[in-house]
């Protein structure tokens, strides 16, 4: 059982083969609305593949919240822990560009998780094999989860992204830290490859198509990627992590859960949506083999 601490968004998806300029009025190709928040997508990646996931967030008392809280429960993530507040539901304004994404999140109710909602969930946090964060939600409750989760002995997967919200105090508190290259040296300071070193087994930097490395105590670690023609990486690495803790609860090991997780990803990206495209087991198991 897994319990995800962390965001849910509405994203609003504008496709456009022209930038405007400043000031500028330009024609789009298309647009959607698709659910999205690191937390929401994290806990889909993961239920998706068969983990028993809870979630413990905040949503608002608007349509946007009452389809996001739908949609979780058709994914089977328990919502129990999912406040509805009387702040407006959060939203990513998300323009893909020229194979590329651009995103304002506007976090909205998700900055009412707070230690209350921690609390009222703890007796599910301890209970829980794993816990995963991010950091759109506040960074004050991120601490106290990361507290309660090391009071009550309960490993926590940490994902430090936007990178700004973390503290590297925080290190000793996660059991495993996946954030992407640039977060990593925003972190660390360029540090990476000490950082990797002194964080043997816990730090996993994801490195995009190309998979991801760590430092196993002896030597450094890097499992590659599973190469394909990409539609919208929106969330590709919400799958990687969601796909990562799913993995580790079955009780591999690192190296493993990376393979598994890059293989996820990489079926996540080939379709439109952060969550459009993330895969059941069966579609890993069957490209695991493939890659072999
Ligand atoms: O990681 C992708 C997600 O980041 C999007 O779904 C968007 O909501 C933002 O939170
Ligand atoms: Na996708």
């Amino acid at each position: 059982m897994i319990t995800v601490i962390g965001s849910i968004n509405m994203d609003i998806v504008v496709e456009t083969n022209l930038f405007p300029k400043q000031g500028e009025t330009v024609l789009g190709e298309s647009f959607h609305t698709v659910p999205g928040g690191k937390g929401a997508n994290q806990a889909v990646a993961a239920a998706r593949l068969g983990a028993h996931v809870h979630m413990v967030g905040a949503l608002g008392n608007d349509a946007f919240g009452q389809v996001l809280r739908n949609l979780l429960k058709v994914e089977s993530v328990k919502d129990q822990f999912v406040e509805t507040t009387s702040t407006a539901t959060g939203i990513a304004n998300i323009i893909l560009f020229e194979q590329d994404n651009r995103i304002i999140v506007v976090p909205g109710a998700n900055h009412d998780v707070t230690k209350e909602s921690i609390d009222a969930a703890r007796e599910q946090i301890a209970k829980s094999e794993l816990v995963i964060m991010q950091l759109e939600i506040p960074q004050e409750t991120v601490e106290y989860a990361l507290d309660m989760c090391q009071e009550l002995g309960v490993k926590v997967l940490l994902n430090p992204a936007p990178a700004e919200n973390f503290k590297e105090e925080w290190m000793d508190r996660v059991a495993y830290f996946t954030p992407n290259e640039t977060e990593c040296a925003d972190i660390f300071k360029d540090d990476v490859e000490n950082a990797l070193e002194r964080y043997p087994n816990r730090l996993i930097v994801t490195l995009g198509a190309d998979g991801a490395r760590y430092y196993d105590g002896e030597k450094h670690v890097i499992v590659k990627g599973f190469k394909t023609v990409p539609k919208d990486t929106t969330g590709a690495g919400d799958t990687f992590n969601g796909a990562f803790a799913y993995a580790l609860t079955t009780g591999v090991g690192i190296t493993e859960a990376v393979k598994f997780a890059n293989i996820a990803a990489s079926l996540s990206v080939e379709k439109f949506g952060a969550q459009g495209g993330m895969p059941k087991v069966e579609a890993v198991q069957a490209r695991l083999k493939e890659a072999r």
